[in-house]
């Protein structure tokens, strides 16, 4: 079948992630369905397709007959429906566990050939994060129903309207300091969100009968401490990086979580105890053909509007 022929389904396309995929996929000719809660204010989704070559559903994730609606006469499935923190009314388990299981079981019942899931690095049994928990509760969810699943473990993404240096970034705009987190040391493998996209779109061509897991990393491992020392170079700031014990940083976060988009949460600080690199357990972006962008080719192409002079400061 050409891919022109092929439609895909897609759950969070709105998203940071989201909207760099779809082009990716357009280009390659897919038709693609994008379930949004929303589609009066994704309309710029439309644009990046040819003209009919993206449809948006308003639909409620947790309403069987909204999703079933979504996957009618599709050939694939990618969801990227997630949250970072809990609200009144989102919940983790909702998001990242119960979802996956209706997707994937109405993946079986429409006759769904590929479904790929975007979990998170650092998944584990026995960790004391919710965020983590539930996304380990959703990919067992997704491995037990739908067999020819493949999910995709990314570390932090960066890219253009990325949530991680952006919101440093604009810390820094008024905060003469910036928090390290347990002195800073937590390590990550930032992964560019084109690589992603791209990796995406290969797990989607995969043709497994089981299911499969991938860790996708960037081609270096940072702590947390160098990252931020990357930032302020690039937007040409001095701040002074102090070190907040994991203690305090938590009691903190019970005053910091109230914000409207809380900077950091007693779930978060949980998270920061556990590196977030690539095990070596799983296979990795190597092994899907992609070589990781570096983060200094990329991050000075749209954090320039922290610097003092923007774009040529
Ligand atoms: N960004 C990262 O650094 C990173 C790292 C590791 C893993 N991930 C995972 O990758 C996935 C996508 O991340 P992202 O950065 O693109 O997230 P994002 O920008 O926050 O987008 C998340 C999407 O989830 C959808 N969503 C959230 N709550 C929903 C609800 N109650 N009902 C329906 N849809 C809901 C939203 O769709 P609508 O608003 O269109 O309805 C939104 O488009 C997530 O699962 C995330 O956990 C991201």
């Amino acid at each position: 079948m050409q891919n022109n022929q092929k439609i895909i389904a897609i759950f969070g396309a709105g998203g940071f992630i989201g909207k760099h995929l779809i082009r990716n996929l357009t280009k390659l000719g897919y038709r693609i369905k994008i379930a949004t809660r929303n589609p009066y204010l994704k309309g710029y989704l439309k644009p990046l397709g040819n003209p009919g070559q993206i449809e948006l559903f308003k639909t409620n994730i947790f309403n069987e007959e909204d999703v079933k609606n979504v996957l009618k006469n599709c050939d694939l499935a990618i969801n990227l429906v997630g949250i970072l923190y809990e609200t009144r009314k989102q919940k983790f388990d909702h998001i990242h566990s119960h979802f996956p299981y209706l997707l994937s079981n109405l993946c079986n019942e429409l006759g769904i050939k590929n479904l790929v899931h975007i979990s998170a690095l650092g998944v584990k049994e026995k960790h004391d994060s919710l965020y983590m928990k539930s996304k380990l509760e959703g990919e067992k969810n997704i491995q037990d129903t739908f067999k020819p699943s493949v999910i995709l473990r990314p570390s932090v993404v960066f890219g253009p309207e990325d949530k991680f240096f952006n919101t440093f970034a604009s810390l820094a705009q008024f905060s003469p300091v910036l928090p390290l987190v347990g002195g800073g040391k937590t390590k990550f493998a930032p992964i560019y969100v084109g690589d992603l996209a791209k990796a995406i779109v290969k797990a989607l061509e995969l043709n497994n009968s089981e299911p499969k897991i991938y860790e996708l990393g960037g081609p270096e491992n940072y702590s947390f401490k160098e990252l931020m020392e990357i930032l302020l170079r690039e937007i040409k700031k001095k701040r002074f990086l102090i070190p907040i014990p994991f203690g305090f940083a938590k009691f903190q976060s019970y005053f910091l979580q109230m914000l409207p988009n809380p900077l950091l949460t007693p779930d978060q600080v949980e998270l920061l105890k556990h590196h977030n690199i690539v095990s070596g357990d799983y296979p990795t972006l190597d092994d899907l053909g992609i070589t990781g962008t570096p983060i200094e080719s990329i991050l000075s192409k749209y954090i320039y509007r922290f610097r003092e002079g923007g774009q040529f400061g």
